[in-house]
């Protein structure tokens, strides 16, 4: 699989994992859309891809906005004619215990996380079904598999992701679209200063976790000839990640113990 003329959709294109998602299709001579709530940073990075400006177009939205996704899309198609990757990758975290954090935090994350996700591709599917071709990608995360303290609606919303997509892969063989569910662990990108305290208010820093974390270029170097390759789950994490999802296969009360008393922001 190649991406070269290619239309690829991304959400959560204005930073981190998005930004460098963005570049490296660019690299690879696709067409962009490139999305998030931010015009003037999405043209930020825009301009910053190179001279071929044109193969990169900006259309903003706001996952929380669900109704406004149905239009989206057909702008979004109207753009390059047709959409053969949506990357489902725009999201937020959180930090705070369950005790001080407000329902309607957990619904935020749930909103931006799993509905954004959902609701854009089942606005897209109908045209990728036609077409008998399509990817759909999506950022989860270790946290998708592993739950851990500050995290509850964080967790929450990337199980919800995993389960979801998951189930809509097996429905999707017959069209020849294929489900590419990311899985990273801790990036070095804003995640942790834009996340969600328990009023949903932004955190406002990098946690030690993050700081000292993967840069997500790196990361994406890491995982493409996967992503070109279409896997259909692809685990990118240190070796402490890589042994907690061992650990918690084969035994999962041990890794709570674990869990208990690590860091984790
Ligand atoms: N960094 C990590 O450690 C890590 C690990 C595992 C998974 N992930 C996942 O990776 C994805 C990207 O995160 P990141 O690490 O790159 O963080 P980031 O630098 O904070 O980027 C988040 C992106 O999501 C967009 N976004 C947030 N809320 C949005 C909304 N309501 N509507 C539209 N766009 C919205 C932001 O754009 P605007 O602010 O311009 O809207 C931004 O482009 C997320 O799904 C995250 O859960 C990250």
């Amino acid at each position: 699989m190649h991406y070269k003329n290619k239309t690829v959709w991304i959400t959560g294109a204005s930073s981190g994992i998005g930004e460098a998602l963005a570049k490296a299709f660019y690299r690879e001579g696709a067409n962009l859309i490139l999305s998030s709530r931010r015009a003037e940073t999405l043209e930020k990075v825009k301009k910053g891809l190179g001279e071929e400006q044109e193969r990169v177009k900006v259309l903003t939205i706001d996952l929380a906005d669900s109704k406004s996704f149905q239009s989206k899309t057909k702008e979004a198609l109207g753009l390059f004619g047709q959409i053969d990757v949506l990357v489902n990758n725009g999201g937020i975290s959180q930090r705070s215990v369950f005790e001080e954090t407000d329902i309607d935090t957990i619904r935020q994350l749930m909103e931006v996380n799993f509905f954004g996700s959902i609701g854009l591709t089942k606005e897209i599917l109908p045209h990728m079904i036609s077409r008998k071709s399509g990817q759909i990608i999506v950022t989860s995360s270790v946290a998708g598999k592993i739950g851990t303290k500050f995290r509850t609606g964080y967790a929450a919303s990337k199980h919800a992701v995993q389960g979801f997509f998951d189930s809509l892969r097996q429905e999707l063989y017959e069209h020849h679209i294929d489900v590419t569910l990311l899985c990273p662990g801790p990036i070095k990108t804003n995640i942790t200063k834009n996340a969600l305290t328990g009023d949903g208010s932004s955190f406002g820093k990098m946690g030690d976790l993050h700081e000292t974390a993967m840069d997500a270029n790196e990361m994406v170097q890491k995982v493409w000839s996967r992503l070109k390759a279409r896997k259909e789950e692809i685990i990118i994490s240190s070796p402490k990640e890589r042994l907690a999802l061992f650990v918690k296969r084969i035994s999962p009360s041990l890794l709570n113990r674990i869990l208990k008393n690590s860091k984790v922001v």
